[in-house]
Formats: structure tokens, sequence, C-alpha cells
């Protein structure tokens, strides 16, 4: 099926941010997960516009951020230039296919958010190897996914995702893992065990709004209303945004059947020594 409009390639070119289930509160709690030394490297996936790279830059020696996508990278790594972090900061491309271009146990922590939900039923096993393959015993990997409903019908969820495809190129969630019980059992049959689970629904609203943000979050949110308004203000992008709203406005009634879920995981081996 053609798609009329592809979200991603739309978020790229204005510098969208948040581009997951309960955006930056949702975030700050992930982040919360990340393991106390700050002297291990960390892995995002899927890096989008870079925010939360960004943002885990403050606390990690050294940020590795991939995507797929070249246009998301120079957007992220226009935002770690903007924010004063591009030193800690490494941006990389890399392969659809789901394979990660690291070596074993290279990282303490692999961050991923709004990323594997999306991944075609070939792709999404190899990637969650992956994940577990980079980490180091004892990391962990911090997602947040959107998943189905239990009790959604795999009919109705088909049909939904049919219909984002069709309009912003891009399903809504796997349809194999479909509830957050499924996405539990697939990462286990990964090697990932579960620490914890939560509904972003159930993160509180003001989560991210506690204490005094850094200047690094000052800074990243100032180039995301500033790439916002470069895009609007550019011919033809006041129109894109325009009929990008109404298509999204379209699917939203959908996304009743869907809940974002935060899944902290460690890798089912030993501790080095343990
Ligand atoms: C919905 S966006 C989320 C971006 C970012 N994580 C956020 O929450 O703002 C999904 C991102 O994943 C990227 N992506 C899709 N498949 C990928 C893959 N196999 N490996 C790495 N990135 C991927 C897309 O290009 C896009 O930037």
């Amino acid at each position: 099926m053609t798609a009329t409009l592809s979200l991603l390639d739309h978020l790229a070119a204005r510098g969208g941010a948040s581009l997951h289930a309960r955006g930056r509160p949702a975030t700050a709690a992930l982040l919360n997960e990340l393991p106390a030394d700050t002297r291990c490297p960390v892995l995002e996936v899927g890096c989008g516009t870079g925010e939360t790279a960004v943002q885990m830059c403050r606390r990690s020696v050294r940020v590795v951020a991939t995507d797929v996508s070249t246009q998301m990278l120079r957007a992220a790594q226009a935002r770690a230039r903007w924010c004063g972090v591009d030193r800690r900061l490494q941006a990389i491309r890399v392969s659809r296919d789901g394979s990660l271009p690291f070596a074993t146990g290279a990282f303490g922590a692999v961050v991923v958010e709004s990323v594997l939900a999306i991944q075609p039923d070939d792709v999404l096993p190899r990637l969650v190897g992956e994940i577990n393959r980079v980490l180091q015993a004892g990391g962990r990997a911090l997602v947040n996914e959107t998943t189905w409903i239990p009790g959604t019908s795999s009919g109705m969820a088909a049909e939904i995702n049919r219909r984002a495809a069709g309009s912003v190129g891009l399903v809504q969630a796997t349809l194999s893992p479909f509830d957050a019980a499924d996405w539990v059992e697939m990462f286990d049959a990964a090697g990932l065990r579960l620490i914890k689970t939560l509904r972003v629904d159930d993160v509180a609203t003001d989560r991210e709004g506690r204490g005094r943000r850094s200047a690094v979050v000052v800074r990243s949110r100032a180039f995301t209303i500033w790439r916002r308004l470069r895009f609007v203000l550019a011919a033809g992008g006041f129109g894109r945004s325009r009929q990008m709203s109404w298509v999204l406005a379209d699917l939203a009634p959908e996304t009743q059947c869907l809940e974002g879920r935060l899944f902290v995981l460690e890798p089912d081996r030993p501790h080095r020594g343990g």
C-alpha cells in the first residue's frame, strides 16, 4: 500500500521531538532507571531528532545515538551542537535489518522509545536479540513501546494498522507481540529478563517538571521550537503541517485500543565474576 504521507519524514523535517507515548514525563521515568555508573556508555536505538540522547549526555560520559534515517541523525547532531554536548554524542546510521554494528557487551544501557513496535515481523526479533547482545552483564534495556490493550481483537488491530500504514506509512503497533504480556514473553525469549513494567498513563504528569531544568534541557526545547518555526515559515511548511494534523486527528480515536508501556529489563546472564 502506498502511504499518502510519511509521518517520520515529516517529523524529521520539522525537528519533532518526544515522538513516543506520553512524551517527556515517560522519558524522565525511563531515564530514572539508568544504571548509577555514569562512566558506562549508553546506546539509544532510533534516536529520532535526539531529544532523549542529548538529555543523556548530561550524565553519561558517552552516548551513541543510532537511527536508520540520515535526516533524523542530522537533526540529532544539530541539536547536540546547539546544546553544547556534541563531543559526548556519537550519531551512527544503522541498517534497517535490525543488526547493530557494536561489540558484544559494549554498553551499560540501551534506551529505546517507540522503535520496536514499528518494526516488520522479521526485523523485531533480530533487533531485540542485538540489544541483548550489546548489553554488558548487569546492564539495562529501558524501553517505551506501544502495545495493544488486552481484549482488542486481532482483526480490529490489523485493520487499525492497515489504515495507519496507508495514511502515514507506519503501523500503530506490532500484532506479534500483541499485548504487554506478549512483549514480556518476547523479551524473555531473547534473554532479557523483566525487572519492572509500567503503563505510561501511570507515570506522574509532573514527572519531568520536578526540580530545576538543566541548561541542556532548556536549550534542547528552544532547538525544537526553532526547528518547528523554521519549518512552518518555509515554503509549503504550514500547509504540510496542517495536512498532517488532519490525518493524525483522523487516526486518533483508534489509539484508544493502545497503551504505552515502559519495560525495564536486564540481560539474563551473570554479572562479571558473579
Ligand atoms: C517514532 S520515532 C521515535 C524517535 C525517538 N526515539 C523519540 O521517541 O522521539 C522512531 C524512530 O526510529 C527510527 N527507526 C526505525 N527503525 C529503526 C531501526 N531498525 N533501527 C534504528 N532506528 C530505527 C526511525 O527513523 C525514527 O527516527
